[in-house]
C-alpha cells in the first residue's frame, strides 16, 4: 500500500464545510464515530434520531458491518467510507425497491463530481469500477405496520482496502486507491451524502420515475446473459433494464419476466 496517500481521520466539521448548501438544510445531525458495530445499526435502533429531517452516521471501522443477504460488510479501520442516512418515508414499502436504486444514482452522481469515471450499477444495488465491486447500499426499515417509515440507507464504498481485509471478500472487489482516485474520505462523505439527501427528496417528489433513464445509463448489466439465484433455485436470462418500479426486467425464452430484489444473487455469465 502505498502512504503517497495518508488516510485522513474523518472530521465533523470538514463533512459540513464542504456539504451542498441545499443538502445542508435537511440534515439534523452528523454522528462520527471512530467504532460501531454498524452505522446502520447505531441509526435504526438509536435514541433521539426524530421523525423530521435527515439524521447521518459516518464510522472509522465497523466491527459487524451488514452486508446484502445477511453477510457481513468488510470494514476496516480507516480506510474506507462507512455511511449510513436516516430519513422517514410516509411510503409503503414496495417503494424502497426504487428508492434504493435513486440512491445508486445519487452515488454515482457524487463520484462523477470527485472526477471518477467509469461508474456503473448493477441490479439492484452494487457499486462498480472497472467491473468490480467498489461498494455497496443497503435499505434497512425499522419494522413498523403503518408508516412514516423510519428508513436507514446504508452505503459502503471501498476507499484504500488493507490486501489482509481485502482477502476476505468473496467477489471481485477492487477500491478508489486502485484507480488512482484519493479524494479524501471527508470530502467523499460529504459529496455522498449530499446527493443522498437531495435524490431521497426528489424521490419524494417524483419516485423512482426521476431516476430511470439516468439509472439506465449506468446499467452494467444491459442485454447481459445473468444467471439469478433465490430460493427457488436458478434461471438464466438476458438482462433488460429496469421497469418503473425499479424491478429488473429478466428476458427468458422470449417473454420479459419482473424480479424484485430480495434474497437474490445475480452473476453475469456472459
Ligand atoms: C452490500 O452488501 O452490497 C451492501 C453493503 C452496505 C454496507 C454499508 S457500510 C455502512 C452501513 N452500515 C452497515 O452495517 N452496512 C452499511
Amino acid at each position: 500500500m502505498s502512504n503517497t496517500h495518508p488516510a485522513e481521520a474523518l472530521e465533523e466539521q470538514r463533512i459540513l464545510s464542504v456539504i451542498s448548501a441545499a443538502a445542508s438544510f435537511g440534515l439534523r445531525s452528523i454522528t462520527v464515530l471512530g467504532e460501531v458495530d454498524s452505522s446502520t445499526r447505531f441509526l435504526l435502533e438509536g435514541e433521539g434520531f426524530g421523525e423530521a429531517g435527515v439524521h447521518a452516521c459516518v464510522a472509522e471501522a465497523q466491527t459487524a458491518g451488514r452486508g446484502r443477504r445477511g453477510r457481513a460488510w468488510v470494514s476496516p479501520g480507516g480506510a474506507n467510507l462507512y455511511l449510513s442516512v436516516l430519513r422517514s418515508f410516509a411510503v409503503v414499502p414496495e417503494f424502497l425497491q426504487g428508492l434504493s436504486l435513486a440512491v445508486g444514482v445519487a452515488v454515482a452522481r457524487a463520484m462523477q463530481s470527485l472526477d471518477v469515471q467509469g461508474i456503473a450499477l448493477k441490479w439492484p444495488n452494487d457499486i462498480l469500477l472497472g467491473g468490480a465491486k467498489l461498494g455497496g447500499i443497503l435499505l434497512e426499515t425499522s419494522a413498523r405496520g403503518q408508516g412514516p417509515w423510519r428508513v436507514v440507507t446504508g452505503i459502503g464504498i471501498n476507499v484504500r482496502m488493507p490486501a489482509d481485509a481485502g482477502a476476505g471478500i468473496d467477489q471481485p472487489w477492487t477500491d478508489l486507491a486502485a484507480h488512482g482516485a484519493h479524494p479524501g474520505r471527508n470530502r467523499l462523505a460529504s459529496r455522498v451524502l449530499s446527493e443522498v439527501i437531495l435524490a431521497q427528496a426528489q424521490f419524494v417528489e417524483g419516485g423512482f420515475g426521476a431516476f430511470h433513464r439516468d439509472w439506465e445509463l449506468l446499467d452494467a448489466l444491459r442485454d447481459r446473459q445473468v444467471e439469478l439465484h433465490d430460493a427457488s433455485g436458478s434461471r438464466w436470462g438476458t438482462a433488460r433494464g429496469v421497469d418503473a418500479g425499479g424491478a429488473l426486467l429478466l428476458e427468458v425464452q422470449g417473454r420479459c419476466e419482473r424480479v424484485v430484489s430480495g434474497d437474490i444473487s445475480l452473476r453475469v455469465v456472459t
